[in-house]
């Protein structure tokens, strides 16, 4: 049996949600196949066992495992560093290697390589420590919050989406529909990253579709029950609901995993990720919005309800990835 260690929880502020995602791949991965090695790591960093007892030597442990599927949310899990630390340990794991996790977890950085690829995206403005403006060209300006808010009316119109450049669960984000709420929405963000972007609202739906190795699955959509897919609406609001799949024409579904792979393939992504999109109202227009290279993966998340829908079951997707895992070191 192969040996395979599943890490969650973490010290991002994504704990909690990894932690149901864990929990989920624990229950439901083929014990006939897998010998399984929980990992905890709390949300201040400590590494601790199923009896809540800390592993000494985590280095120790990880170079005995067969492969390491890291279900890890945000900082310190979905961003490359402990892809680095597996790297070090040379032990296989599942999942995108350093460089695509990094790049996916930073959205100025996706937004770059977005542009690169030419895959469609919404304006946006990147801003550092609250009032420093950095343009096209990477030049830098110091702007008073009233010029901010100029700039903001001549490049982009409100409402504007503010985030931070490192986060996840929409957590730090708002939308803002003057000056004063720009104002207000660009220090929420600057509590959780210096890099803040400031981002054209698109009016539509909101779709996902998810990557497994190198296949796109169906489309599926979003219908947060707030304002936006706020961090309540995703997991407090038991009225949001997602259905598979999207309410939009065969083509559009099939442009959309297209530019999915196309998104995936240009971060360098490999084994799992999960690109969202809007498609706007009236245009049809598709825009990317990001890449999330471990999205939620408890078995009512959009992800495996996805290959649910294929016809690969919550258990048999775990199988699929962590053999996607011991391929690809
Ligand atoms: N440009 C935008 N236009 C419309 N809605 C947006 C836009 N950007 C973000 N949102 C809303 O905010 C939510 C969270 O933003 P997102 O960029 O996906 O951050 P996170 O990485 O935290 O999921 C999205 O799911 C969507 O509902
Ligand atoms: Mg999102």
């Amino acid at each position: 049996m192969k040996k395979v260690a599943i890490i969650y929880g973490g010290m991002s502020s994504e704990h909690d949600v990894s932690m149901v995602s864990g929990q989920n791949v624990i229950e439901n991965i083929d014990k006939t196949k897998y010998e399984i090695y929980p990992i905890i790591i709390t949300k201040d960093g400590k590494w601790i066992d199923k009896r809540e007892k800390e592993i000494k030597d985590v280095f120790k442990l990880l170079k005995e495992m067969d492969v390491v599927f890291p279900v890890l949310h945000g900082l310190y899990g979905e961003d490359g560093t402990i892809q680095g630390m597996l790297e070090m340990a040379k032990v296989k794991y599942v999942g995108c290697k350093v460089l695509s996790s990094s790049v996916s977890m930073d959205k100025v950085y996706t937004k770059i390589i977005f542009e690169k690829a030419k895959i469609p995206q919404a304006k946006y403005i990147y801003l550092r420590n609250e009032n420093t403006y950095i343009d096209e060209n990477f030049e830098e300006m110091y702007l008073e919050n009233d010029k901010i808010i100029s700039l903001v009316e001549e490049k982009l119109s409100f409402p504007v989406f503010v985030k931070p450049s490192n986060s996840g669960s929409s957590i730090g984000i708002s939308k803002a529909k003057d000056g004063a709420e720009l104002i207000k929405a660009i220090a929420d963000a600057s509590i959780y990253d210096k890099k803040i972007i400031i981002e054209q609202a698109i009016v539509g739906k909101e779709v996902e579709c998810a990557v497994l190795g190198n296949e796109a699955s169906s489309v599926g959509q979003i219908l947060p029950a707030e304002e936006f897919y706020s961090f309540n609406a995703k997991y407090e609001n038991a009225e949001s609901q997602v259905i598979i799949p999207a309410d939009l024409s065969e083509e559009k579904i099939e442009e959309i995993r297209k530019l999915a792979l196309k998104a995936f393939n240009a971060v360098d992504g490999s084994g799992i990720s999960r690109v969202d999109f809007f498609v706007e109202e009236g245009t049809e227009k598709v825009y990317i919005n990001e890449i999330n290279t471990m999205p939620g993966f408890t078995e009512i998340s959009m992800y495996p309800k996805l290959w649910e829908k294929a016809g690969i079951s919550y258990s048999d997707l775990i199988s699929k990835l962590i053999e996607l895992g011991l391929e690809n070191n």
